[in-house]
């Protein structure tokens, strides 16, 4: 059967993980995918969550399935999170919360939903955007477009542009925006740009599916929602695409949910009775075991304070960590100003590094960036960042 086909690329995310691992450079440092790392270098099981694992082991008491749309008190703390304590969407019941397997399994469900009622659309992604984004929404059957975001010379956003942009796309089309922690360059909406956009929306008509896979990674859970609240202020539709795998440290048990919001509850009983059609062709139901930790973590006012203290601690080291990278290059004498990486936010930064110098990090110093230059800033710790500046030093003076 494979005898004529040629081999798919690598991913090039996963994939520079898969050759990291295979490199037997004892220096060798990872700042590739997005996973967070602490000062040992270590991607830690949060302690909030090895509690609520213990309380787990020893209460549980069947593996039977869950509802399609998974633990409704899932849901309810998820909405929550998403929309804040008190928030109208929930007490109006206009939001539909479905558990999915991780950010990704959301954004593919919500594609697949949308491509049922919106076939005719197409699909308008940031440019740049996270590189699977085109895939997933691709694979989904929709045509893409790109709008603009990232402004090279300022490394900042390019606001204007994103507005002229996003009031020339047609009504009915879905504008995929990066609720915060902008995946891959770390370029965030101000909230008063988020409510100017969210009106776009409302005046042309088309419809926002918002990536939320930082919360909490930016400047807090509260201010990180400032996309979401905009669009619920307006009363629209939108979809959400939200994970835990980076604020609860949850990568490997796949743990997210995707949440449709409408303009009215009686709505909203349509889009949840569509949205468990759709995940019953994909996967029946949700695996159980993240979405319990979740819930059993943010149930507990215990172990929610413990969470976002822990959250707070990923957040602040990996700000440190920026302010160490700018000093770094700086010491060393490195022609250019890095002082963007510390306004830029979450786990990213776009550094400026071109192909040829990812490249040759990658060959003559085990120090692996994702093509394009982003750097995964929670892969530094204080043990490699002189090597890495070191590093970067050398390939800049070619
Ligand atoms: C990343 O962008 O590195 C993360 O979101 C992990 C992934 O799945 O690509």
């Amino acid at each position: 059967m494979w005898q004529n086909v040629v081999a798919a690329p690598a991913d090039s995310i996963l994939g520079l993980t898969d050759a990291f691992r295979a490199d037997t450079n004892p220096h060798k440092v990872n700042l590739g995918v997005g996973v967070y790392k602490d000062e040992a270098g270590r991607t830690p099981i949060l302690q909030c969550v090895k509690a609520a694992e213990k309380l787990l082991l020893e209460g549980e008491s069947s593996k039977t399935y869950l509802p399609i749309s998974g633990d409704p008190r899932f849901a309810a703390l998820v909405q929550e999170l998403l929309f804040g304590e008190g928030s109208e969407v929930i007490a109006s019941g206009r939001a539909a919360t479905a558990h999915a397997p991780g950010g990704t399994g959301a954004l593919r469900v919500g594609g697949d939903l949308l491509k049922k009622f919106r076939p005719e659309a197409r699909v308008w992604v940031s440019r740049p955007t996270w590189a699977n984004h085109k895939g997933v929404f691709t694979t989904a059957g929709f045509p893409l477009g790109e709008y603009a975001y990232y402004d090279p010379a300022s490394r900042g956003l390019d606001f204007a542009g994103m507005v002229a942009d996003l009031e020339k796309v047609p009504a009915g089309d879905i504008v995929l925006l990066h609720a915060c922690c902008h995946n891959p360059s770390g370029v965030d909406l101000n909230p008063q740009q988020w409510r100017q956009v969210a009106k776009i929306a409302a005046d042309k008509g088309w419809m926002a599916f918002l990536d939320f896979a930082y919360q909490g990674f930016g400047e807090g859970v509260a201010e990180d929602r400032a996309g979401i609240v905009a669009f619920a202020e307006a009363g629209l539709d939108f979809f959400v695409a939200s994970s835990f795998s980076k604020n609860f440290g949850l990568y490997n048990e796949r743990t997210g949910a995707i949440t449709v919001v409408s303009p009215s509850a009686a709505e909203t009983v349509v889009a949840m009775s569509h949205l468990k059609s759709t995940i019953r062709v994909i996967y029946s139901n949700p695996p159980a075991h993240g979405g319990l930790v979740v819930t059993t973590v943010l149930g507990d006012s215990g172990l929610r304070a413990q969470w976002l203290e822990e959250l707070a601690a990923m957040r602040e080291r990996i700000k440190a960590m920026r302010t160490l990278l700018v000093e770094g290059l700086a010491k060393r004498g490195v022609p250019g100003d890095f002082s963007f990486i510390t306004s830029q936010r979450g786990m990213f930064s776009f550094s400026g590094l071109s192909d040829e110098v990812v490249q040759w990090l990658r060959r003559e110093k085990s120090i692996y960036v994702v093509a394009g230059g982003r750097i995964n800033l929670a892969g530094l710790t204080r043990g490699n960042i002189d090597y890495v500046c070191e590093a970067i030093a050398q390939a800049l003076e070619g």
